[in-house]
């Protein structure tokens, strides 16, 4: 089959590699009809993911169709078309009982890489390092998904892929982060750092719980564009988006803030240099000000991707304005039905963020333009068919 493989830093290459088998009897083999990139591809693109290896299929959005499945498979069967979410779960340890399926103990099989970094290992996750388990990622046209009965999701209706397919990630990572909000319905000012896919699906399920007002901060044009669209008001990221939105907020500041931008924010001349002579491992420049912009007493959501050890973090506003701070890796199967059920009472179209359809054999190329954000790119849906 044909697979995304990454060969280094920068470096995607369309390979023939062998096809996925069934190597546990709860797996099942799905034939990809749709997958796309995320801007956690990036950081693994640039090389910024440790244990991340010559030759590994990337990919975590996708979705298709059941082609095998394994003998102890009894839910999903084959023909069935279905999403599949990024983190793979048991559904049995006390984390997947407790719905916190992506910190699952039993499907990370390098759990202890992580282990050493991190104190536990979080759950394994589709094309994400081997510090993440080192499963193949979906940006190929098959794929071994691990737990057939407790992942995927089956799609009955004959719903468009571009509508569902972000049911694999973003949108309920979108979601998430403004769940974790504390929106209080009417009232809450949330202000979302990042206009890419996330901050995009953050900023319209703000709106769905609630939000009285979303500011989007950006310095894409095109992205400030979309998410304008969706309600929010766009301002420029830069050094002076505390006063913006002070000036926005009574003086108050917002009473939540959210960092859907992650390790590779822009904007910080010293973090450029500190992360490419590897004297820090992320570029936490929007995590700072969302830290200091948010108001006393607020909440500070994080769905963007951090590595390691991030330097210069004022943790003492964080203390001092008695702020509360969640994140983590979405717990992607608490989202599935409730997020798929908002799609088909057309309450959100996710397709309206796809700026560029290409084939497989152009991931590469489109790997390129989605980290340089060229061509007005925001969201590139691969088809595995060409
Ligand atoms: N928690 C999870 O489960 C999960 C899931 C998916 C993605 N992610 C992470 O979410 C983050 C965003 O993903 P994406 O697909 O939207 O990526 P993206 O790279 O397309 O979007 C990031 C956006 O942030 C903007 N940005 C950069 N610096 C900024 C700054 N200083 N201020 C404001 N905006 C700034 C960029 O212009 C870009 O539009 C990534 O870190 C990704 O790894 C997390
Ligand atoms: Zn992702
Ligand atoms: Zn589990």
């Amino acid at each position: 089959m044909k697979a995304a493989v990454w060969m280094g830093k920068k470096k995607m290459e369309v390979q023939e590699v062998a096809d996925p088998r069934i190597l546990n009897p709860r797996d099942c083999i799905v034939k990809v009809t749709a997958t796309a990139i995320c801007g956690s591809d990036v950081h693994l693109y640039n090389g910024l993911i440790p244990t991340l290896e010559k030759g590994d299929i990337l990919g975590h959005e996708f979705m298709g169709e059941v082609v095998e499945v394994g003998p102890a498979v009894r839910k999903t069967k084959v023909g069935d078309r279905v999403v599949v979410p990024f983190t793979i779960a048991c559904g049995a340890c006390s984390h997947c009982t407790r719905t916190e399926w992506s910190c699952c103990d039993n499907t990370n099989p390098n759990a202890h890489i992580a282990e050493a970094l991190m104190g536990y290992s979080p759950a394994g996750l589709f094309g994400f390092s081997h510090m993440s388990g080192g499963y193949a990622g979906g940006q190929a046209q098959y794929v071994r998904v691990p737990f057939a009965d407790v992942g995927p999701i089956k799609i009955e209706s004959d719903i468009p892929d571009e509508k569902v397919l972000f049911l694999s990630d973003i949108f309920p990572t979108g979601y998430m982060a403004a769940e974790n909000c504390n929106i209080v319905p009417g009232r809450s000012v949330v202000a979302v750092w990042g206009c890419g896919p996330v901050g995009q699906f953050a900023i319209r399920s703000a709106f769905l719980l609630g939000a009285a007002k979303v500011i989007a901060i950006d310095s894409i044009p095109e992205r400030r564009a979309l998410a304008e669209k969706a309600g929010a008001t766009a301002i420029p990221s830069g050094d002076d988006v505390m006063e913006t939105l002070k000036a926005m907020t009574g003086g108050r500041g917002p009473d939540a803030a959210i960092d859907a931008v992650g390790m590779e924010a822009h904007g910080s001349t010293y973090d450029d240099v500190k992360q490419t002579l590897k004297m820090e491992t992320d570029r936490p420049f929007a995590l700072r000000q969302a830290m200091s912009c948010v108001r006393k007493a607020g909440t500070l959501s994080v769905p963007g991707v951090y590595a390691g050890f991030l330097d210069k973090v004022p943790f003492g506003a964080v203390m001092a304005k008695g702020v509360t701070i969640k994140t983590g890796q979405t717990h992607m199967q608490r989202y599935l039905h409730p997020l798929l059920a908002l799609v088909e009472a057309k309450k959100i179209d996710p397709s309206c963020i796809i700026t560029h359809r290409v084939p497989l054999s152009e991931a590469p190329e489109a790997y390129a333009m989605f980290n340089a954000k060229t061509d007005g790119c925001i969201k590139v849906v691969l088809d595995p068919s060409r």
